[in-house]
């Protein structure tokens, strides 16, 4: 106890540079890599940052990349790199997987978009989840292909690509083949099909749909979209329409349902390593590329009987000690982790307890022996042989993993290692 006392405000925290591998973020200009270097360097400084960080491993990244491709029966992913990458960075997790050969990325909208062709990303970008009409100028101007949602945006788009003096503008149709949600209905094909005739500018490439329960490969739900699918596919056809870019398959189908493969899959979360049904798992190796973690501020003494944070949701039933980490649900850490969660510590798992609160979370380190401040605390992640996954977490919060990595704070720095 003592010796913890001792230790509280004595231990200079600093991560050392040596532990760092940095990895240049432009890799033509050593200045660049320096920058990112000094950057790195800068954003994991405890003199001037909380040490509360999202450590991004590229060597993850990649691996995962390469063990997707290795499933898709034609090669081709499109990475889908919308809310910020799932939260790791999509101008990160784009330039890495340019370096292996990736062409084709996915956003949600304009704004994502842009971000990566100022970061020069000069790939093809999609844009996935939609538009509005005011917006295709835009859509023309960033050079984005489009996931065209209702066959009056042809015409939209087709103006826009005029104006610009494009002449094969690509775009994609999206088929609503029963998830009834954004796209084209199978009865308004017709519509598109006239569209597209009437158009000059814009040239039909691609065709695509989205699944509503991939995560079960043997999904009548999907069998019966597959189905639709084809058929809308085969009307296309008659009229003389042939997209060349048929795709299908997010992360689940891409693993566990070989016939949405067509030629191209769009895996978004089994990028990041994480699979978004157990299947999944036993079929690819995949390995989780965001570990969030902080360290521990404070330690505190707490008799039995102390009451815990906010509202005392918490009572030690013991003499206890509390550890004060410096993470809270504005940082992504979501506050029903209260009950049930844990983190970390020295290689051993400390139950979260009492509120989790904007800024600040407390857990239970009577039992981790020599506790200190300035530890390590892994609040998703692997340490010491111990690992709390996304998966794991998301379930305590009531949530989905999803909804975990794109929620992680602006203000928590996202940390390139390897
Ligand atoms: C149209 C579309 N395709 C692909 C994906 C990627 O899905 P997953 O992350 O499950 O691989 C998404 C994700 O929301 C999506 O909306």
């Amino acid at each position: 106890m003592i010796a913890f006392l001792q230790s509280c405000g004595e231990r200079r925290l600093a991560f050392r540079p040596q532990d760092l591998d940095v990895r240049p973020q432009d890799s033509k200009t050593g200045l660049a890599s320096l920058r990112a270097k000094l950057e790195i360097q800068r954003s994991m400084s405890i003199a001037t940052q909380r040490p509360t960080v999202a450590e991004i491993d590229l060597g993850a990244l990649r691996s995962n990349f390469r063990a997707l491709r290795a499933v898709a029966a034609h090669g081709e992913l499109m990475v889908v790199v919308k809310a910020d990458a799932y939260g790791h960075g999509a101008v990160t997790v784009a330039r890495t997987l340019l370096g292996e050969g990736c062409r084709h990325f996915g956003v949600a909208t304009l704004d994502e978009a842009r971000e990566l062709r100022e970061a020069g990303v000069r790939t093809r970008v999609y844009l996935q989840a939609g538009f509005f009409a005011e917006q295709v100028a835009q859509i023309v101007a960033l050079d984005l292909t489009p996931f065209v949602f209702d066959a009056s945006m042809i015409g939209l788009l087709d103006g826009a690509a005029a104006s610009a003096g494009r002449k094969d503008f690509p775009i994609h149709i999206k088929i609503d083949s029963g998830a009834t949600r954004l796209g084209v209905m199978p009865a308004d094909i017709p519509d598109v099909i006239s569209a597209v005739r009437n158009a000059s500018s814009v040239r039909l490439e691609g065709v695509c749909t989205l699944l509503a329960n991939a995560g079960d490969p043997k999904s009548p739900i999907t069998d019966a979209q597959l189905r639709v699918f084809n058929d809308a596919i085969g009307t296309l056809n008659a009229a003389g329409m042939k997209p060349s870019v048929i795709h299908v398959a997010n992360s689940a189908a891409l693993v566990l349902r070989r016939d949405s493969h067509f030629n191209l899959a769009r895996p978004g979360l089994a990028i990041y390593g994480l699979p978004p049904v157990t299947a999944v798992r036993e079929r690819v190796e995949l390995q989780p590329v965001m570990t969030f973690k902080t360290r521990l501020m404070q330690i505190k003494r707490a008799p039995a009987g102390s009451g815990v944070g906010y509202g005392h949701t918490f009572v030690a039933p013991r003499d206890s000690l509390i550890g004060v980490l410096p993470v809270g649900y504005a940082d992504g850490y979501r506050r029903g982790l209260q009950h049930g969660g844990e983190v970390i510590v020295r290689g051993a798992r400390a139950p979260v307890v009492g509120a989790v609160s904007m800024d600040l979370t407390t857990i239970d380190v009577t039992d981790i022996a020599g506790a200190s401040v300035g530890d390590e605390v892994i609040l998703w992640g692997e340490a010491g042989g111990e690992v709390i996954s996304v998966n794991d977490v998301a379930r305590l919060a009531q949530t989905i993993s999803y909804e975990m990595l794109c929620t992680v704070g602006k203000r928590v720095p996202r940390v390139i290692r390897s």
